[in-house]
């Protein structure tokens, strides 16, 4: 038996949160990501899967997060979820070091029957990405033609996924249903407002993304963010607001109002970045590491995972990559230029 041990990386940054993406593929087109639509042509099994989760458990990873593309086109994750649960509540197995295991979907396919099965199956959290309240906007923000109408029908999709993972047992009070948005200046810049109103009417914590430069396919220029600075300012003159901080290892800052309308989160990679105390490890849907989101050197851990599982390999492998790991992306990118990142991978294949 390997005992548990954290590792820490370069500049003393312990793994803290898996990212596991479970797909490439997306069933929208957002212009900010840009998936390309295929799958990856190898992907892994469930078995795979919890050998990688149970590695970075014995390394000091206390959280997963299960992403895409789309998480839910995955017929991996309920499966994955009760496997992952059933372990989590064994005493003395390392996945007893899981704190909380978490979604992030576009939420289109959270019918109410998805969404009590993902409860059941040990969920903890659910955020929904949802870009824009005005129907055209949405259309525009989740790369769909058909204008209003298809807008309309997509925002009471994603409407109707947040009712169904509230109802599921999701309680936006405790943090286990969010919003993110991502906001770009000419795209839906006029959505930041509205964005906020409907979560403050729903009890929705709504988290605001700067556009980030990740991927190859999204144009990122720097002028198309509006900084999280900028988006605080527009939304306390309408709604005042009292800063929260933002916690160790974690993405947002976070903010109340003062009226008590709830909370306010805003991720702010590119101006205010957080790498100093990043502890997030992604994994492919095919089984490649990547330590930092603008990485370009993809790490297989395929050899220690075929043709069986090695999990002692694994962990050792794991190990050594988190070890050496010295990336800090957007810190050197905020202190050099506003060029974008050099080429890396697509969004849809990290998982964010
Ligand atoms: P919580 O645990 O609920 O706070 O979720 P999270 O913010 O860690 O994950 P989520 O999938 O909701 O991601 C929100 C945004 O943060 C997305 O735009 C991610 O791409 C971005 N993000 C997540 N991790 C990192 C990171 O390590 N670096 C950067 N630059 N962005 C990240
Ligand atoms: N910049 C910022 N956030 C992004 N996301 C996808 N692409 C980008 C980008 N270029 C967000 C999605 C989702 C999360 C996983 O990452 O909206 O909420
Ligand atoms: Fe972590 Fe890289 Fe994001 Fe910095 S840019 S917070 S190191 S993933």
């Amino acid at each position: 038996m390997i005992p548990p041990s954290s590792v820490y990386d370069q500049r003393s940054r312990p793994l803290g949160v898996l990212r596991m993406s479970l797909t490439a593929r997306c069933n929208l087109a957002c212009p900010y990501c840009k998936p390309d639509g295929y799958e990856v042509s190898n992907p892994l099994s469930i078995d795979q899967r919890l050998a990688l989760i149970e590695s970075a458990c014995r390394l000091g990873a206390h959280s997963l997060r299960l992403t895409g593309g789309e998480p839910l086109l995955s017929n991996q994750l309920e499966p994955l979820l009760r496997e992952v649960s059933h372990r989590r509540y064994q005493l003395g197995d390392p996945l007893a070091a899981l704190q909380e295991v978490t979604l992030t979907t576009n939420g289109l396919l959270l019918d109410s029957a998805k969404a009590h099965s993902l409860r059941q199956a040990g969920l903890d959290r659910i955020t929904i990405s949802l870009d824009a309240v005005e129907a055209a906007r949405a259309a525009e923000m989740s790369g769909q033609q058909g204008g209003i109408k298809a807008g309309s029908i997509f925002l009471s999709k994603v409407y109707q996924a947040i009712q169904h993972a509230r109802y599921a047992g999701f309680d936006p009070n405790q943090s286990q249903l969010k919003i993110n948005s991502v906001i770009q200046r000419r795209r839906n810049y006029d959505q930041l407002i509205p964005l906020a109103s409907m979560a403050r009417k729903a009890g929705l914590e709504l988290r605001l993304i700067e556009f980030m430069d990740v991927g190859t396919t999204n144009s990122w220029t720097h002028d198309q963010v509006v900084s999280g600075a900028e988006m605080v300012h527009a939304i306390s003159q309408r709604w005042p607001l009292e800063p929260l901080g933002r916690l160790p290892g974690q993405t947002a800052q976070r903010w109340s109002y003062r009226d008590g309308g709830g909370t306010l989160g805003v991720i702010a990679s590119i101006s205010k970045p957080f790498c100093s105390d990043c502890n997030r490890l992604r994994i492919t849907a095919d089984g490649s590491a990547y330590t930092c989101l603008f990485s370009n050197k993809a790490n297989s851990l395929r050899p220690w995972l075929f043709p069986q599982i090695d999990l002692e390999g694994l962990m050792e492998v794991m190990a050594s990559l988190w070890s050496r790991r010295n990336d800090h992306y957007s810190e050197e990118r905020y202190r050099q230029s506003s060029q974008p990142a050099p080429t890396h991978a697509d969004m849809a294949y990290l998982g964010g």
